[in-house]
Parts: C-alpha cells; sequence; structure tokens
C-alpha cells in the first residue's frame, strides 16, 4: 500500500497540488506540449522528442494503485530544465541552477515559482512511475509553510522569456505537498489527484514524451531552494 511505501522508499516524495477547479475541468494532465496550440507556444521550440501520441489525463487515486509488493526504485529521474516563473512580471529565467520557490508577505505578487521539464525514457513505458519532492541535499533549504503545490504545465519551457506567452501555461493541480527539510515530502492528504495516489502513475502516460510541470508556492510565505537536477522534484521509477 502507498503507506508502506511511502517508509519504505528513502526518496518518495510528493508531489504537489494543482489548480483551480476550473481550470481542472478544461485540463489535460500531463497534455504533451504539441497538443497546445501553436500560436501560444514560446517561440523557440524543440519537438523532437515529442513525437510519440499518448499522454492520458492523470486520474489518480484508486486507479493508480502503484506496484505491488514494495519493490525497490530501479531508477530516479530528475527534470532535463530546471527553470524559475516570475509571477509578477511573467518572465522565465530559463534553464537555472536552482530550483526555487518564494512568496513573502512584501513580494508584491512577485512570486517565484519553479518550472520543470521531464523526459522519460520510453524504457519505462512498462513500469510504475512516482512523483515526489525531497531535500537531501545540503545545498537545498527551506523556510516558512514548507508547502508547495504541484501542477502540469501545458508546455515546458524551452527559452528565457521577459513574458512567456499564456503566462506560466500552469494546467492541472496534482496536489500539494509538506516539504520536509533533510527528508522527503508528503502528500497533503484530500489536495489533488496525485495526493490520492501518493504520486503514483503509470509510466506510460509520459514515457518517450516531454512534458513540463510547476512547483508553486502555498501559503503566505516560504521559500524552498534546491539544487537542479539533483535534488527536489524527480520521477522514481518502480
Ligand atoms: C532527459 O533526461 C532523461 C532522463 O535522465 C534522459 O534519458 C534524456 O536523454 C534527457 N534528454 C535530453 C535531451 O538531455
Amino acid at each position: 500500500m502507498p503507506n508502506i511505501r511511502r517508509q519504505f522508499n528513502i526518496f518518495a516524495a510528493v508531489i504537489g497540488t494543482m489548480l483551480s477547479c476550473a481550470m481542472l475541468t478544461q485540463a489535460a494532465p500531463l497534455t504533451r506540449r504539441s497538443d497546445f496550440p501553436a500560436a501560444n507556444l514560446p517561440t523557440t521550440t524543440s519537438s523532437t522528442s515529442d513525437s510519440t501520441s499518448g499522454g492520458a489525463p492523470y486520474q489518480g487515486g484508486d486507479t493508480y494503485t502503484g506496484p505491488s509488493g514494495d519493490p525497490a526504485p530501479i531508477a530516479q529521474i530528475f527534470p532535463n530544465d530546471t527553470s524559475q516563473y516570475n509571477t509578477a512580471s511573467g518572465a522565465v529565467d530559463f534553464h537555472t541552477s536552482q530550483g526555487l520557490v518564494y512568496r513573502s508577505i512584501t513580494d508584491g505578487g512577485a512570486d517565484i515559482t519553479t518550472l520543470v521539464t521531464f523526459e522519460l525514457p520510453a524504457q519505462y513505458s512498462s513500469n510504475w512511475c512516482q512523483i515526489a519532492f525531497a531535500l537531501g541535499n545540503a545545498a537545498s533549504w527551506a523556510t516558512g509553510s514548507l508547502q508547495a503545490q504541484l501542477f502540469t504545465s501545458l508546455a515546458p519551457a524551452t527559452t528565457d522569456a521577459s513574458s512567456w506567452p499564456s503566462g506560466n501555461l500552469r494546467d492541472v493541480d496534482l496536489g500539494s505537498i509538506d516539504i520536509v527539510v533533510g527528508g522527503e515530502a508528503s502528500f497533503q492528504a484530500g489536495s489533488g489527484p496525485a495526493a490520492a495516489s501518493d504520486g503514483f502513475f503509470p509510466c506510460s502516460l509520459i514515457a518517450g514524451q516531454v512534458y513540463g510541470g510547476e512547483i508553486v508556492p502555498q501559503g503566505d510565505a516560504v521559500e524552498i531552494s534546491w539544487p537542479a537536477g539533483e535534488d527536489g522534484i524527480k520521477i522514481i521509477v518502480y
């Protein structure tokens, strides 16, 4: 069962929550960039690895049971790209060395969210995947509410931008997480479909394709930082 797996798995982390109900009704989780209207794409795109079909909506809950028998993870997949998004200006700082989720009561709405691009190798298409978030690196830290929301993106960031078309292209609210400094985040109960499945989903939903996601501050004040591609958000493969 998920709780047992979480205890077993040192990497089990969490995923975040997601969108507003209104967006949820119109959004298809884990939508491929190529599914997004071309007119709204970032100006420089490369969809070479984005050619396969598929990408079913994230269902969560009982639908996604996860692996049976508490197997050990066979891989951890970190984002290929980590970028920072300014919610006030719409600017994207593409391919940063640091993931950052930031909000303060004095930032004037200029929150920082982290945009991530995942490219899960096609070889895992028959495996179970789990969205997770851990802060185990000495260079990672978190203060404040220690809460974040996880969203899918309509399309991943591909370049620096002073104002990304349609903002951050936030899509489906997967759920919210409680960050643990030096450990694994846990999903907030009832916060979204990923919370309902403890982050598990069939890897086939995204294997061989490129997907974007976003980690968003939750609460009045929070700061979460991690070295990109080494800690923080990841997909665990079973
Ligand atoms: C993205 O990361 C995956 C998993 O580590 C890797 O298999 C793939 O080659 C990477 N893609 C690029 C374009 O670097």
